[in-house]
């Protein structure tokens, strides 16, 4: 697909197929991923791919954690909140190093590992693949970062999932940069 159509056409597709995706495809999406540009070379990026029963463990994480912080909470809500990292056969949670040295930003880390979930996106839409770009309370929640093996100072921005597309959509119709653009040209 020509660079300037993936740009163009990609769009968000939450509804996708469950069947698994082979483990060469995860692997293209990863290695375009960590094409992103980054500043000093620290490549803040951090990937977890859960597929299969790993989204389950997942799922059981996000509803202990939702259950300790609203013990009033009746079970078929946990139970909902359990089975949303199954809305795709492939999650790949995208983790940012905090910088070691003081030359290197947060926010820096944070616009590294951003382009390196829009490369996925693009990858997985240039792959014919259906994929949407979440966060939610989960991606902040103390008991799912550990259980993804990050620290608790550290932001996840960002679950992709991924997966085959339900259906292929209209091209999107987005407003353009005009509102959004001021030219200094003298
Ligand atoms: C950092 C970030 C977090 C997002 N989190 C969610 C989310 O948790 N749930 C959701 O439905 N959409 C979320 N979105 C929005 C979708 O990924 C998507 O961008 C939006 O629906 C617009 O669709 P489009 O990608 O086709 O333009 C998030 C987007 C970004 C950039």
């Amino acid at each position: 697909m020509e660079l300037f159509e993936a740009i163009h056409t990609r769009q968000t597709q939450g509804k996708v197929k469950p069947d698994a995706l082979p483990k060469e495809t995860i692997e293209k999406l990863l290695h375009a991923a960590v094409q992103a540009p980054n500043h000093h070379k620290v490549r803040p990026w951090r990937f977890v791919v859960l597929t299969g029963d790993g989204r389950k463990r997942l799922g059981d994480v996000m509803a202990a954690s939702q259950a300790d912080r609203k013990p009033d909470l009746p079970p078929e809500a946990l139970d909902k909140t359990r089975s949303l990292p199954l809305r795709a056969p492939v999650v790949i949670a995208v983790g940012v190093d905090k910088p070691t040295e003081g030359k290197v930003l947060e926010i820096e880390n944070v616009c590294a590992a951003s382009a390196a979930c829009q490369n996925i996106l693009l990858a997985a839409h240039g792959l014919g693949l259906g994929a949407i770009w979440r966060t939610g309370e989960w991606a902040r929640d103390a008991k799912v970062k550990e259980f993804l093996g990050f620290n608790p100072d550290q932001h996840i921005v960002g679950f992709i999932y991924v997966g085959y597309p339900e259906f292929v959509p209209d091209p999107p119709e987005r407003p353009s940069f005009e509102d959004r653009t001021l030219w200094l040209e003298a």
